[in-house]
């Protein structure tokens, strides 16, 4: 299938329409994005990098019945989705304390979360995301009490299947960030899962292999994107 117009480019990714009305294209840009886009890089291979990933995830994801908008892999930068109307909700898992929790709460990096937390996001960079409840949700038409829970049911179904397989390549899945959408009436998993949208640490050492890298300056930002892909399985090149 082919991109038709330019549809909508965010900050890691443009979307494009196809000839298919019910089908998008998703085109992985190198672009790498911080703080609600204060901060913008390039960085080389990750496009690719994350394309893949993202399609490695999806499919299992789905083997284990999440609903996903993942039709196929198009090419090292692009895979064809499902048009979904957007939930402009972020959901958000932790099973160790990081980033802003530990900012909000004051609670020490690292602390086990059991049973893992679940929060909300307005998905709104102007305001800098800021962390909303499901009465603020329903009441601003933004998603229904149904869509919701059945969102938290799936956010949380998502952490049962990638915690294993994290844990398999010897890796910590600390928290990550899922949004939805709607296909034909049901709630369906969209955007992307990489390491741009979730931290990963090291099981042994505790060190981190996601988009934490490029947010404190670390550095070797794309290669700990692919390393975390290999001990997976997955291959780039
Ligand atoms: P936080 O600690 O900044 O609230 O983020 C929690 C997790 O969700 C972390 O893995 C980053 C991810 N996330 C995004 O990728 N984009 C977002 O806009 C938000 C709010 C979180
Ligand atoms: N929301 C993403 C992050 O937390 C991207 C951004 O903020 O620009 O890094």
């Amino acid at each position: 299938m082919q991109k038709l117009n330019e549809l909508y480019r965010g900050k890691a990714k443009t979307v494009f329409t196809t000839e298919n009305p019910e089908y998008l294209i998703l085109q992985f840009r190198d672009d790498t994005s911080a703080f609600d886009g204060e901060r913008i890089e390039q960085l080389a291979r990750k496009g690719m990098v994350n394309n893949k990933f993202n399609y490695f995830i999806m499919e299992k994801l789905a083997a284990a019945g999440i609903p996903t908008q993942m039709e196929k892999l198009l090419s090292d930068n692009e895979c064809l989705v499902k048009k979904l109307a957007m939930i402009p909700v972020e959901c958000v898992v932790r099973n160790l304390a990081a980033g802003s929790l530990v900012r909000r709460l004051g609670v020490e990096e690292g602390l086990e979360l059991n049973p893992p937390t679940f929060e909300l996001f307005l998905k709104n960079d102007a305001l800098h995301d800021p962390m909303v409840n499901e009465s603020h949700a329903i009441a601003f038409g933004w998603a229904t009490a149904e869509q919701l829970a059945e969102m938290k049911r799936l956010t949380l179904a998502v952490n049962n299947v990638l915690k294993p397989l994290f844990a398999a390549g010897g890796m910590l899945l600390v928290d990550y960030k899922l949004e939805f959408g709607v296909f034909n009436g049901e709630i369906v998993l969209g955007d992307e899962f990489s390491p741009d949208g979730c931290r990963l640490w090291d099981i042994a050492t505790r060190t981190k292999l996601d988009k934490d890298r490029f947010r404190q300056g670390l550095g070797g930002v794309v290669e700990a994107y692919e390393e975390v892909g290999k001990r997976l399985g997955m291959q780039f090149d």
